[in-house]
């Protein structure tokens, strides 16, 4: 894997959407999209109710990795409309040649095809910048709408994992997606 130092800003073919590092000052932003229950059920580590609080000690917990080992551990672009936070899409448990793949919309930008267009973008630096060979997604069972995303984006379903993840008092299949080059 290629050691990067400063994440590129990319954005939408027409221009609705720019994906850009976190800073300082997104914090409300970030409350305003996440802060949803139906967000927080289907992705494993965002806590609900979320506060300002919450986004504050998450960026900084972003500029402290960033600081210390750059982006060899997880890579977060912010995904903006008109430069406001609006969800989230990240590498995270790089491995060498692989790494995962997380992302997030908040509701009121859900079903207008971003996702997918976003995730295309990010695999794409994954491949051709950051030198990953494979790229590996997650998603419950019961989330269609992701799995829709993935294949979409061109990922391929590979399997499900019973009993992955364990979430408010339950366990819960999840369905591996990935995309290799
Ligand atoms: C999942 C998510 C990322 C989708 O992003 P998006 O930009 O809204 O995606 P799209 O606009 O392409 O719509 C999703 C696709 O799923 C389909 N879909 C939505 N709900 C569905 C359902 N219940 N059953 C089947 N397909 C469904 C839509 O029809 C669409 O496919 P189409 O374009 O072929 O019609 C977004 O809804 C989200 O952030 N959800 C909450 C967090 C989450 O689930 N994160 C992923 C965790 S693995």
């Amino acid at each position: 894997m290629i050691l990067i130092k400063k994440l590129p800003n990319m954005s939408a073919r027409d221009k609705r959407f720019v994906l850009r590092p976190f800073e300082q000052g997104d914090e409300i932003a970030l409350v305003r999209h996440i802060n949803s229950s139906r967000i927080a059920e289907r992705v494993s580590n965002i806590p609900h109710p979320y506060t300002e609080k919450h986004a504050q000690d998450w960026l900084l917990r972003l500029a402290e990795e960033r600081d210390k080992f750059h982006y060899a551990r997880r890579m977060d672009f912010a995904i903006t409309v008109s430069d406001e936070v609006v969800g989230s899409i990240a590498f995270i448990n790089i491995d060498g040649h692989k790494a995962q793949i997380s992302y997030w919309l908040g509701e009121e930008f859900q079903g207008r095809g971003i996702m997918p267009e976003v995730l295309r973008l990010v695999a794409e630096f994954g491949f051709t910048v950051c030198g990953f060979k494979r790229i590996w997604g997650y998603t419950w069972e019961t989330n269609p709408a992701s799995q829709r995303v993935l294949e979409k984006a061109g990922f391929t379903r590979e399997g499900v994992h019973r009993k992955e993840w364990y979430k408010n008092g339950a366990y819960h299949d999840s369905v591996m997606y990935a995309i290799v080059q």
